[in-house]
């Protein structure tokens, strides 16, 4: 089979470029990336519900005025379920997991958090509506994935 030069070129272009990803993809896994965005901290995803502060999940008021919120995942449930949240808070999230990979989205935020057990993942939000907001695992965690909520109640 008679195969036109350029149509081979094209093809190995292909196959370079596709070993290329391969390799960054690997590059990737061994190094540094393999946690999750915006952390470097860290928790024995065994004893969550003995390491203070995630022995008590929930919101804490800071000396500045802004608020920390602990929030703890495991199939198929956030703790806390319900959170309320003061209208124009600004409130530093600080999420885990007990067992497997969640997703952290919370609705019309840009909050949007890969929850890895063994790491705690970070964000910052700033609640400036009033409103029901749904927290939801945006990552397939098992058959209760869908079932797998919470809300923030900004008032
Ligand atoms: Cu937790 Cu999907």
């Amino acid at each position: 089979m008679h195969v036109h030069r350029l149509e081979r070129i094209f093809l190995g272009l292909g196959v370079i470029t596709l070993a290329a990803f391969f390799l960054i993809l690997i590059a990737l896994q061994v190094g540094e990336s393999f946690k999750p965005p915006a952390s470097s901290v860290t928790i024995d995803p065994t004893k969550v519900a003995s390491t203070p502060p995630f022995d008590h999940p929930g919101l804490r008021r800071l000396p500045d005025g802004s608020y920390e919120a602990y929030y703890v995942g495991q199939v198929f449930f956030w703790q806390p379920s319900t959170l309320s949240v003061p209208l124009g808070a600004k409130v530093h999230f600080y999420v885990t997991s007990t067992d497997v990979v969640h997703g952290f989205l919370i609705e019309h935020t840009d909050v949007n958090l890969e929850v890895m057990p063994g790491w705690v993942s970070t964000a910052t939000h700033v609640f400036r509506h009033p409103g029901d907001h749904l927290i939801v695992c945006d990552q397939y965690c098992g058959a209760g994935h869908a079932d797998m909520f919470a809300h923030i109640v900004v008032k």
